[in-house]
């Protein structure tokens, strides 16, 4: 063997950091916590909406905005054969309102409801809990401003961790205010920062004339630092934010839904007005928000679509999988029968066989190839398959043949035609 070829049979690939394969038994897990979002947010009125994974760069840019760390540092961006600038979606909600303008889903009846399930992507540092694709369930509801649906939302979003066996998960509520109350907020935050600049990061010190509420969010251990003390929105919230929080925080109550009030709850993108909570967990490590949202009144409009109020949250899966994983039961499907066969004739006859049974609808192994009985029966067992059904010379002239049940250990012959009587 030469030295590249060598070489070549050496070459390990590996999926690229912070990327993660889903594997067998895993994925079960996976496809039941989706499936109890799909039924329960079914019951609330939500119906799936498939966005693309790539969407014009502008798009993030908009609704995120300009001056997050996810459009800063973090979208996955390249120019397309025609030069124009796409993203992998680093969220789902700047892609279901884009389809919703797009496909002028405002004529439809109010509230249009909608969830997602799928892959987003952050060029995020990796770390526990923090992955550069990652798994959202998102919900989004548009067309009603009054908190009653934020309230719903919520609670949807509770029962939602409650069924899955989520224990311990905090609600934080904050309300952010709309752009009535913000210009005052932001005011006071630059008068509160303009001695601390210095201690900012560079991102920092210019997002201190464009955006000052993102120091608020900022990572940087010196901007948590010098932010201690900085004003908060909850002091300046206009009347009709004061009354939509106020009625929100009742609506909740009566619900009998816990909450704590975080007054730094800002969150990380632009778009939000008004209500915005996360869904925290203490067994989480430092990524311990396993579910965020929020309003943002202003997105669809910002779009290029009619005024329409929204809300929606997002749910990191795998976070949800860590702390369900030891929980949830899951049962993933065992072949009913292996068919074991010995020669040419009978390999034929098993695959015709196998294919009669998973017609009328059962889970049939067979095996493939050259292998001696007792390796075949290994893997029958070896794959926890019920029934081996054995096909030889013998079974082929006679047209019965031998069974075996290996969970009870009963035995006997059957007609090939009748091999469903065994189990039935
Ligand atoms: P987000 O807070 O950026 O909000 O993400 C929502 C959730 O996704 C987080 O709470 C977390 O569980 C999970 N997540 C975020 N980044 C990562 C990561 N790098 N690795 C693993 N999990 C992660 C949004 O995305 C908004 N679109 C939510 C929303 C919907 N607001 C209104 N509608």
């Amino acid at each position: 063997m030469t030295k590249k070829e060598k070489e070549k049979r050496q070459l390990k690939y590996n999926a690229p950091k912070g990327i993660h394969d889903i594997l067998p038994p895993d994925i079960y897990l996976w496809q039941k916590i989706e499936k109890i979002s799909k039924n329960l947010f079914e019951k609330y009125g939500y119906q799936e909406i498939r966005t693309p994974i790539i969407e014009h760069t502008d798009i993030f840019i908009r609704s995120i905005g300009e001056e997050t760390d996810i459009v800063e540092k973090e979208m996955y961006t390249f120019l397309d054969r025609a030069g124009r600038s796409l993203t992998l979606r680093p969220e789902g909600t700047a892609s279901v309102v884009r389809s919703f303008v797009e496909h002028n889903l405002n004529t439809l009846p109010t509230p249009q409801k909608f969830y997602y399930v799928g892959p987003m992507f952050r060029y995020e540092r990796p770390q526990k809990g923090r992955f550069r694709q990652f798994y959202q369930i998102g919900v989004e509801a548009f067309g009603e401003k009054g908190p009653l649906i934020d309230a719903e939302v919520i609670a949807m979003l509770v029962n939602f961790l409650n069924l899955i066996g989520c224990e311990n998960v905090n609600i934080e509520l904050n309300s952010i205010g709309c752009e009535t109350c913000r210009p005052l907020f932001k005011k006071e935050l630059i008068n509160f920062f303009s001695n601390k600049l210095s201690n900012l990061c560079t991102d920092c010190q210019r997002r201190h004339k464009t955006n000052p509420l993102r120091i608020l969010d900022c990572k940087v251990d010196g901007c948590i630092e010098n932010r201690q003390g900085a004003p908060m929105i909850s002091r300046y919230l206009c009347e009709n934010c004061t009354v939509h929080f106020e009625e929100l925080k009742n609506l909740l109550n009566n619900l009998n839904i816990p909450y704590t009030l975080n007054p730094e709850l800002v969150r990380g993108l632009d778009y939000y007005t008004k209500t915005t909570f996360e869904a925290t967990s203490n067994q989480l490590g430092a990524q311990k928000a396993v579910a965020a949202g929020g309003r943002y009144d202003k997105l669809v409009e910002e779009f290029g679509g009619p005024p329409t109020s929204a809300i929606g949250f997002a749910i990191g899966l795998e976070r949800i999988i860590t702390l369900t994983k030891e929980k949830l039961t899951i049962q993933y499907p065992d072949p009913l029968f292996f068919i074991a066969t010995i020669g040419k004739e009978a390999e034929m006859k098993g695959l015709i066989l196998a294919e009669n049974l998973r017609q009328k609808g059962y889970y049939v192994e067979i095996h493939y190839g050259n292998a001696s009985l007792k390796s075949q029966l290994r893997k029958a067992d070896r794959i926890n398959a019920k029934v081996v059904l054995i096909i030889g010379d013998e079974e082929l002239k006679s047209g019965k043949i031998k069974w075996k049940n290996l969970y009870t250990k009963e035995q006997g012959d059957v007609d090939i035609n009748a091999v469903v009587s065994i189990v039935s």
